[in-house]
């Protein structure tokens, strides 16, 4: 059967990783003579492409897959699949409860999507939910979805093995495998020389990166990108706490282009609920971390993610993650309730002890000081000058052009004669606790 013309339409869920796995779902779709569709009501193919990090992730996908279903009974010859993190985590089961699902596979295994679809053209149902240790897509140039073609995800390593207690990441995605820099170093260059000129090297713990035992570290694999051009921008995320070297500091403090930014999540402030979440450092040790960074890279840029209501959390923890969150004086965070997570350690051995409205109001705790510190941290830039690199047209007017600099914050400015891709200082003279404002300077 001739497979030309289909179209695969792809919606994704979760973190960047998920972005930068679908582009490579999508590639290997492409050699198999599928190309984007940009609905689902037109695609012969919709693949969900799930998370599962927190119950409500879930919950979206599932509301979505309701909709989903009513395509399909409008287009029996409509093939769905669910891929990513749910599919590793519920796998048949999720076909059992999802009759109307044709294929199942894990984040491991999109190689065999060929060979699937197959199956699934004979009328069966497909599922390859099996976990690698060595797959890491390495030499698969994926296709660029909905990207403005000057910034673009590389996924350099993937797995995780830290085991969080709350996390089900190590769960759904395997173990920790770095991918070969060659291929990185290429996949950089490649995207330079079509017009892209900024990279985020993507993995759940970007700072364990590993080749051949140490050969290639992460700080080694950072300096390699960044000398492919020094008009092309690099990013990372995420880094782990435990794994913040003095030589990656450096490194991101010595090169222009390795931009000053980290995110680092420090999920709680209190020692005794890091120790219970298996993080693998102290309140101090992160503090020590964000003192070296400050020292080295005055001027960096800070995020991180922070969980509420952890197990056992008491009102005493809770301030000690207020009273960190006020001393870093985070730029921004991503904030979390608790959610329990199935066959997790916690789930296994913590109660969930936190009643639901105790963890909302630490929560809104939480969002209400990070307001505050992101729109102090923002104050405080109005005035300077930074370097944009212009991404797009500014969604409010098409007057104006959107960008970041180094510390990934956004900045606004009147779009005059620069364009995406242009790299621009820009003086700021308003902000909101999101946005910068300015007009462009002369350099
Ligand atoms: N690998 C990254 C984070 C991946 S998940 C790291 O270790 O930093 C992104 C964030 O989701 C985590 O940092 C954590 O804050 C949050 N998260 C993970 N599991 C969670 C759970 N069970 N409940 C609530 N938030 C969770
Ligand atoms: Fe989850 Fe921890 Fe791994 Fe991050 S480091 S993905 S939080 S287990
Ligand atoms: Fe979600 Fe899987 Fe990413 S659980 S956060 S999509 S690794």
């Amino acid at each position: 059967m001739s497979t030309e013309n289909k179209k695969l339409y792809i919606e994704t869920y979760g973190c960047q990783m998920n972005v930068s796995d679908s582009e490579i779902v999508g590639s290997i779709m492409k050699d198999i003579g599928y190309e984007q569709g940009h609905s689902p009501e037109n695609a012969d193919v919709i693949f969900i492409n799930t998370c599962s990090i927190r119950d409500n992730a879930e919950q979206r996908v599932k509301k979505r897959l309701k909709e989903i279903r009513i395509l399909k009974k409008k287009n029996p010859k409509l093939t769905v699949g669910i891929l990513g993190c749910m599919a590793e985590r519920l796998k048949e089961k999720l076909i059992e409860e999802q009759e109307f699902v044709d294929l199942i596979v894990g984040p491991d295994a999109y190689r065999d999507l060929p060979k699937l679809i197959k199956t699934v053209e004979t009328g069966r149902k497909a599922i390859n939910v099996l976990l690698s240790e060595e797959e890491t897509y390495a030499e698969i140039e994926p296709v660029r979805y909905g990207d403005n073609g000057i910034s673009a995800y590389i996924s350099i390593m993937r797995g995780c093995q830290n085991w969080c207690t709350y996390c089900v990441v190590p769960f759904t995605r395997g173990k920790e495998r770095s991918r070969d820099p060659q291929t990185i170093v290429e996949e950089a260059r490649d995207l330079f020389n079509k017009g892209y000129r900024e990279v985020t090297l993507l993995g759940q713990n970007v700072n364990s990166y590993n080749w051949n035992d140490k050969e290639v570290e992460f700080h080694h694999l950072l300096k390699l990108i960044a000398e492919v051009s020094p008009l092309l921008r690099v990013r990372f995320a995420t880094s782990h706490p435990k794994d913040i070297s003095d030589n990656l500091i450096k490194t991101i403090a010595d090169n222009h282009n390795i931009c000053n930014y980290i995110h680092l999540p420090v999920q709680s402030g209190s020692t005794k609920m890091l120790k219970k979440m298996n993080r693998k450092y102290t309140r101090e040790w992160y503090m020590e971390r964000i003192k070296a960074i400050k020292k080295h890279i005055p001027d960096c840029g800070l995020s991180t993610d922070i969980i509420a209501g952890f197990c056992t959390e008491t009102e005493e923890d809770h301030q000690e993650t207020l009273s960190i969150m006020k001393w870093a004086e985070y730029d921004y965070a991503f904030m979390f309730k608790y959610s329990e997570r199935p066959d997790t350690i916690a789930a296994k051995k913590f109660a969930d002890d936190v009643p639901e409205e105790v963890k909302s109001r630490r929560l809104q705790e939480i969002i209400a000081l990070q307001g505050e510190l992101s729109l102090k941290r923002n104050t405080e830039d109005i005035g300077k000058t930074f370097e944009v690199l212009v991404e797009k047209i500014s969604k409010k007017s098409d007057q104006e052009l959107a960008g970041r600099n180094t510390q990934n914050k956004m900045i606004v400015f009147p779009k005059e004669n620069y364009k995406p891709g242009d790299y621009v200082m820009v003086k700021v003279h308003k902000c909101t606790a999101a946005t910068l404002l300015g007009t462009a300077v002369e350099n």
